[in-house]
């Protein structure tokens, strides 16, 4: 139970160091569908690994009715994950997401092929995805790293880089990208 309330504080410090807009603890908890989204997630991936799948998936199908995201509830996701402005967000089964990472509103992280294997993408921890990217295949985009909006990723991402356009391109971050990436200020 400790565990659960200190994850729940934990969500709500992480959205309100990445939304400026963001005030309140009790009104987070409801207007931020990115929030209520990870938490509606927890539960279904926890049902999911004990084999209890029906019901995640009606969970992750109720929560999409609600939210307009739609986490399979066997992907792996870490702490401090935070979706802005939610709506029209895919994340697939096999997708396995590291820790502060920061998805915008239209990002898929798909697949291209429609067999049982690991299909979706590997996003390791402090990544940003930058609104409408789609993000496909069994790649990596590595520890640090960005997608630009709208940017169509089919290769993997090295640490540290960003990535921009359709197929994407990546190139290394400069010093001082870092606070543009994390901070909403520049893009909001
Ligand atoms: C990718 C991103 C992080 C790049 O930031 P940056 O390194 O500061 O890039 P700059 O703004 O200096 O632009 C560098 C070049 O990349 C281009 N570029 C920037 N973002 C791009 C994008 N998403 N797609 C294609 N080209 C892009 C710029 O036009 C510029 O081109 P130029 O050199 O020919 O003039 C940023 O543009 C971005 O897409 N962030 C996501 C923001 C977002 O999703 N916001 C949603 C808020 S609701």
């Amino acid at each position: 139970m400790k565990h659960i309330l200190n994850t729940i504080r934990e969500d709500l410090k992480n959205a309100r160091e990445h939304d400026p807009a963001a005030r309140g603890e009790v009104e987070n908890a409801i207007v931020y569908s990115g929030l209520q989204a990870i938490w509606a997630h927890r539960v279904a991936h926890w049902l999911w690994l004990r084999d209890v799948k029906g019901p995640a998936r009606i969970l992750a199908q109720a929560t999409r009715f609600f939210t307009g995201i739609e986490i399979h509830p066997g992907a792996t996701i870490g702490r401090r994950f935070f979706i802005d402005h939610g709506m029209g967000i895919v994340i697939g089964e096999t997708a396995e997401i590291g820790e502060g990472v920061m998805l915008y509103h239209g990002v898929t992280l798909g697949g291209q092929v429609l067999t049982q294997t690991k299909r979706h993408p590997t996003i390791e921890d402090n990544v940003t995805i930058g609104a409408g990217a789609k993000v496909l295949g069994p790649i990596t985009i590595g520890e640090g790293s960005a997608i630009g909006a709208n940017a169509v990723v089919t290769k993997d991402v090295p640490a540290k880089h960003i990535a921009v356009g359709i197929p994407a391109k990546a190139r290394p971050r400069k010093d001082g990208e870092c606070i543009k990436l994390v901070d909403p200020d520049y893009y909001i």
